[in-house]
This record gives structure tokens, sequence and C-alpha cells, in this order.
């Protein structure tokens, strides 16, 4: 593998636990990475930063990558959003989320296989609120032309590099009907103009979401704004084990950063029992990703290893506590290590 500068967040909670153990793993697989740390979250504020400092995201636009652990918000009070500030200011428009059935990870589904693109800069998951009068507040929902115009051809363009066949558009245009009503008329455009080759669906949210527990084969990919594709994220990765394997990428035109969907995790921090899959998978995006963009095989033959390795883990019920199993982090590290390929 060709060598590359990462920066490393290891993020709150959890964060410290989940990444040092996928640097192992990443390590173990001949990597060849220089890891940039840097700090965000509540490990940016206790050191006397700013809670998103600018030199973490001078890191990431100079490098270009980074691996982040998850970061706290507070509930209802606080700062906001760090992930949100991230994603906002280095324009990383379009979150990737794969969902798939793992071996040995018994749920109520077999094969599974989605892929979930979310529109990660607009929406109401911005947070834009206000108080109207004492007793009366508002949130704003915003949408633009360009982003969802971006956003669907994003999805579709992905659908076809990977060979999906479908794209399904979750909205809820019925009532939202400026804002969701703009998000489909875009993705039909493109659909229309670029790619009618792709199947195409739209369904009411609801309506949807029900379908989805039902019978998830019956969908191939999903495209969704801001807050119903947080939503979504967190009830696909239902469907196949729970948040401890659903990996995520936050993708822009330019600078790309990878992390597991699962937050930081507060009720189990500090306790070694973490599932650290998530954010090896993250990796594993992230190392896919080096190939496709760096013309580096090497990266993407490495991807390869670590996933058979982590995927016979499984199959031999090498599991953390929330797959069912009774190994820490650091021991599912270590049996994903002793497998991989040679
Ligand atoms: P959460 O994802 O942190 O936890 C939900 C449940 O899943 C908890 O019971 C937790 O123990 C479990 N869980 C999550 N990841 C796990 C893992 N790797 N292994 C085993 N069990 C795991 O969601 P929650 O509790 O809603 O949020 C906690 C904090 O994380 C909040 O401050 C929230 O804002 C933040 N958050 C950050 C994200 C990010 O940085 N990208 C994403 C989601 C939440």
């Amino acid at each position: 593998m060709q060598p590359c500068s990462i920066v490393l967040i290891p993020g709150d909670g959890i964060g410290p636990e989940v990444t040092t153990a996928t640097q192992r793993i990443l390590a173990a697989a001949g990597t060849n990475i220089e890891w940039i740390p840097h700090q965000a979250g509540l490990a940016a504020l206790a050191a006397g930063d700013d809670v998103m400092p600018t030199s973490t995201l001078e890191a990431i636009a100079q490098h270009g990558l980074a691996l982040k652990g998850p970061c706290t918000t507070p509930v209802g009070k606080g700062f906001s959003s760090v992930n949100v500030q991230l994603r906002k200011r280095l324009n990383l428009y379009a979150a990737v989320r794969p969902v798939r059935s793992l071996p040995g990870v018994h749920t109520r589904y077999e094969n599974v296989d989605l892929v979930i693109i979310r529109e990660n800069t607009e929406g109401l998951y911005s947070g834009v609120e206000n108080e109207v009068t004492p007793g009366v507040v508002m949130s704003m929902k915003v949408a633009s032309e360009s982003s969802c115009t971006r956003i669907a051809r994003w999805a579709f363009r992905y659908a076809t590099h990977r060979q999906r066949r479908k794209i399904t558009v979750l909205h809820k245009a019925n009532i939202m009907k400026l804002t969701d009503g703009l998000f489909i008329r875009c993705a039909q455009d493109i659909h229309n103009k670029e790619y009618p080759n792709i199947d195409y669906q739209e369904l009411i949210i609801d309506a949807g979401c029900m379908r989805l527990v039902q019978d998830p084969s019956k969908f191939d990919m999903l495209l969704l704004e801001n807050l119903y594709g947080d939503v979504v994220s967190d009830l696909c990765a239902g469907l196949i084990g729970g948040l401890g394997v659903v990996p995520g990428a936050n993708i822009g035109d330019e600078h790309a950063v990878f992390e597991a969907v699962h937050g930081s995790a507060p009720d189990i921090a500090g306790k070694n029992i973490a599932n650290p899959l998530a954010l090896l998978m993250s990796a594993v995006m992230m190392l896919n990703y080096i190939a496709d963009q760096r013309g580096d095989a090497d990266a993407g033959a490495i991807a390869t290893r670590i996933r058979t390795a982590y995927d016979q883990a499984l199959a031999d019920q090498c599991k953390t506590g929330d797959l069912g199993g009774d190994l820490g982090t650091d021991a599912f590290a270590t049996a994903v290590i002793e497998r991989l390929p040679a």
C-alpha cells in the first residue's frame, strides 16, 4: 500500500476504545498509514479547545481523509453537534451506510443487503431553531435544489458504479410539499434524464418503514434527506444485529470522514465491551475509497483481507456482548487479527 496520512479523531465515550482496536487491526493487516491525531467533541473541550477545533478541520482538509470515533452531543441544551458542524463545514454531503447480514449473527432476517444514502448538510437536522415568542419555538427545514440534485446524482452514480439495481426515496412530500417535494422532484429528474436504467421508487416514509421491517429484501438502496436518513439508519441497523455492525462514510468532493453510525454509547464507555466492528468496517470502506480514488490496488486488497477476517471471526462465534458473545473489545480485535489471511 502506498504511504498515506489520515487524521484520527478518537472521539468521546467508547470512541477511544473502538479506534484503538481498529488501529491495531489495520496495522496487523499491513496498512501503511501515518495517523495524525486530532480532537473533537468533549475531548477537545477538556483540552481547552473549541468543541470543533479549527485545527482539526484544517488537518482533514490538508490530508483529505479522517477516521472518526463518535462525539457526544448534549440533549436539549449545550453546544450544537460536532458531527453536524464537521459535515457542513467540510461539505461532506453524502453519508453512505451499507447494511448487510453478517455470518454467524442471527436476526429475524437473512440476506439483508441495503445501502443508505443520506443527504448530510440540509433539512431539519441542521438544527436551525428559534423562539418566535416565549412558549413558541420553531425549527427550520431547508432544502435547496442544488443540494437535492447533488445527492441524487451522487446516489445514482454510486448505484451504477456498484452495480446496485434500485433506488427507493423515502419522503413525506404529502405533508412537506415544498421541501420533500423538491427532494423527490430532483431525484426524479436525475433518474429520468441521467440514469433511466436504474429502477426508481418513491415511498412515503411511514409506510416505507413498515415495509422495511416486513421484508427488507424488497429494498436495495435508500435515498433520504438528512433527518429521515438518521432515523432509518438505526432502524436498518436493528435488522442485522444493531449499531455495533453498521459502518458509515461522510463523503464530499474533496474530503471524506469515515465513522460508525453509532454514537458515543456512554452507558458502556470505559468497560472494554463495545463492539469495534462498526468502526473497523468504516475503516474498510476507507481503504476501498483509497483504492478507488488513488488507484492503490493494495489498499483494496487489504480491505478484502480484513473483511474476510472479521466475517470468519463472526462465523466462529467470536462476538462482543451486543451480538450475544462474551468477548471484550480488545479480545475481539485479537480474534480478527488471528484470522487475517496470509
Ligand atoms: P448510541 O449509538 O451511542 O447508543 C445507543 C445504544 O447502542 C446504547 O445502548 C449503546 O450501548 C449501544 N451501542 C452503540 N454502539 C455500540 C457498540 N459499538 N457496541 C455495543 N453497543 C453499542 O446512541 P445514543 O445513546 O442515542 O447517543 C449517545 C451519544 O452519542 C449522544 O451524545 C449522541 O449525540 C452521540 N452520537 C454521536 C454520533 C456520532 O458521533 N456520529 C452518532 C450518534 C449519536
